[in-house]
């Protein structure tokens, strides 16, 4: 069938499988965070499963978990937001397909940064349109242009900030500028906005500051150290509430209700503080070390990961992480997976373990590149 061969592979999994053979890898390829959820997420777990809180939700979430989302937005932006306009979802994953099936018909075009998250590409094929890739690299600072949107037909352009792999942030004045281009040009903006709160130096800005039409999805699964309980949300304009609404009632029904009792309790602004100077301290650790050896393209300001470049040593990046692997049981995950601009000479450090190990990984690597 056709549309299946539009879909590609996340080539690092071959890798995690191999990683199983020895048991002293070190793992740069997770992106998930090692830590859990704040106390009250785990009780509140706990509670919902003895109060028995196992039957469907509303579709569009429980309306405490949407006042608190929307308080959030208050909190974390200034900006207010109608809690009738979020939707709470099973991860962001199924957010971006929402998205995706409110803003696209078959044959339109997205656009997407080359290099980017990889699934973006497969949900399009999903709905049968056609990704536009708009390539960005160090000079860009890995951010799509704003004139670059100029008659490239898109119907909706969906960015990542901070980026996955890189790390990189949309400003408020690159936000803004962006936002500005997609009105004036009749393009939606999609803003995945998953890796906010995990953000070092700065704030990272929302779209939803500069556009109302924008579409913005965000979730629990980085930030708030809850991957596996699979929930997310996303805000949509009013006049796509209702689209939304029966788009979920039948894709999902509703995001897990035990995990949506758990979130309730997520937004524990001390525990999170704890979260992100964990990973600052982690990124600044392994930036050290590693920046010498293999140099960190893009200068992190968030998310959990370094995008480095390796042609001093490789210039296929597959080959070079399957050899990492075998010689010294060091996982990465291959520039490839993300797209194809300046891909093949790159290759993703995730800083989602502890710094002492994260360093006997740098060491072996050292150790390595020095004699090969
Ligand atoms: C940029 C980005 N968006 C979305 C996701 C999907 O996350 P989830 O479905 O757990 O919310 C990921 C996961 O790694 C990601 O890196």
């Amino acid at each position: 069938m056709e549309r299946l061969q539009k879909f590609s592979p996340f080539y690092v999994m071959d890798l995690v499988r191999e990683a199983q053979r020895f048991d002293d890898t070190v793992h740069f390829e997770v992106g998930q965070p090692d830590l859990p959820p704040s106390p009250g997420v785990r009780r509140a777990l706990a509670e919902a499963v003895e109060e028995g809180r196992f039957a469907y939700t509303e579709s569009r979430g429980l309306s405490k978990l949407r006042e608190r989302i929307s308080d959030h937005y208050r909190h974390e932006y200034g900006v207010e937001v109608d809690p009738e306009r979020i939707l709470v979802t099973p991860g962001t994953s199924n957010a971006f397909l929402v998205a995706y099936l409110l803003s696209l018909e078959a044959g339109d075009r997205v656009g997407l940064a080359d290099p980017g998250y990889p699934c973006y590409p497969n949900f399009a094929a999903m709905v049968d349109a056609t990704p536009h890739y708009f390539p960005v690299d160090r000079e860009s600072g890995y951010r799509i242009d704003p004139a670059a949107l100029v008659g490239s037909g898109i119907r909706a352009l969906h960015i990542s900030s901070p980026s996955n792999p890189t790390g990189t942030l949309y400003d408020s004045a690159s936000l803004a500028a962006l936002a500005e281009a997609c009105r004036s040009e009749g393009i939606r903006l999609i803003s995945d906005e998953l890796y906010h709160g995990l953000v070092y130096e700065t704030q990272a800005p929302t779209a939803l500051a500069f556009d109302d039409e924008a579409i913005v999805i965000n979730g629990f699964s980085k930030y708030f150290c809850m991957p596996g309980l699979r929930i997310g949300w996303m805000v949509v304009p009013e006049s796509l509430i209702r689209p939304a609404e029966i788009i979920a009632q039948n894709l999902y029904i509703s995001a897990p209700t035990l995990s949506q009792y758990a979130a309730l309790e997520a937004f524990d602004y001390d525990y999170l503080a704890q979260v992100r100077d964990t990973f600052r301290r982690r990124r600044d650790a392994l930036y050290d070390a590693l920046d010498p050896l293999l140099p960190v393209d893009a200068r992190p300001q968030g998310a959990f990961y370094l995008w480095c470049d390796i042609s001093r040593y490789s210039d296929d990046a597959m080959a070079f992480s399957r050899e990492l692997l075998e010689a010294i049981h060091v996982a990465v995950t291959p520039g490839i997976d993300f797209g194809f601009h300046g891909t093949a000479t790159k290759i993703r450090f995730a800083y989602t373990r502890q710094i002492g190990h994260m360093l006997e990984g740098v060491e072996r690597l050292r150790e390595y590149l020095t004699r090969r």
